[in-house]
């Protein structure tokens, strides 16, 4: 693998990378979307309609948080953002804060985060780490039952797209690991990284829903295939 160490890297990761610190995927059998239905607690229809169901769904996965790791594909990544002198940019569609605790900065969270409320009433956008429910008050503009969690719903914009769309613009390498290749933007990353002339790889357990776009497929668990892959970019580097 001839990676020149000076080339930029985009790296997007789903669900996948942390089933190997405990949390659920989503639409794998046991996932989150076999138990609840999404359209109940991830759209602003069903936040409406009941945010007393909302707040419970994302209290408990908030909580969670409080006692889960990160595994060494986290790890991995990095250690791959420390050591690598090009361009670098993780782009996550998790809301857990695992590849922030194994010291990733060059992060972005296009679907939100669990540690984090927004507030209807004012806008803002700040670090929670408690319970949330419809009593919880705006720390900036005071307003009670406007809070929600931080999280992209499903028919609502992805943070900070621009930004992506220029790192994926100029990358030389674009990796998708752990994500089933279902959700759109996310989903046509490799389209869009490839378009431009980058290398693509994928790094998940199972069959993808967008494999065939890749143009090297990497089957099997994160947490091993991940830093296996990092010591092969690095050595080569
Ligand atoms: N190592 C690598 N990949 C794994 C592992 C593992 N140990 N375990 C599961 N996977 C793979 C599965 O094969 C699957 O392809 O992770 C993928 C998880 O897919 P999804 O559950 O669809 O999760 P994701 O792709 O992150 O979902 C995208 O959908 O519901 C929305 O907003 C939600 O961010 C989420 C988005």
């Amino acid at each position: 693998m001839d990676f020149d160490p000076t080339s930029s890297i985009v790296i997007l990761t789903g669900a996948g990378i942390s089933v190997e610190s405990g949390l659920e995927t989503f639409r794998d059998r046991n996932g989150l979307w076999a138990k609840v239905d999404h359209r109940e607690v991830a759209t602003p229809e069903g936040f409406a309609h009941n945010p007393v169901k909302v707040h419970d769904f994302y209290n408990k996965r908030r909580r969670q948080l409080r006692d889960t790791l990160p595994n060494a594909a986290h790890h991995a990544l990095a250690r791959l953002e420390g050591a690598w002198r090009g361009d670098f940019l993780l782009v996550t569609q998790n809301v857990d804060d695992l590849h922030e605790s194994a010291g990733s900065r060059k992060l972005i969270h296009m679907h939100g985060e669990l540690n984090s409320a927004l507030c209807g009433a004012c806008g803002l956008r700040g670090p929670w780490k408690t319970d949330m429910s419809t009593y919880s008050r705006c720390p900036h503009c005071e307003t009670v039952g406007q809070m929600r969690p931080d999280i992209v719903w499903f028919s609502e914009m992805p943070y900070q797209m621009d930004r992506i769309y220029r790192a994926l613009a100029k990358a030389d390498l674009f990796v998708a690991i752990g994500t089933s290749g279902n959700v759109y933007p996310a989903a046509q990353f490799v389209e869009e990284a490839s378009a431009n002339g980058a290398r693509t790889v994928e790094i998940n357990l199972d069959v993808s829903d967008n494999t065939q776009m890749f143009n090297e497929v990497i089957r099997g668990p994160a947490s091993k295939m991940v830093p296996d892959y990092v010591d092969r970019l690095l050595a080569d580097a």
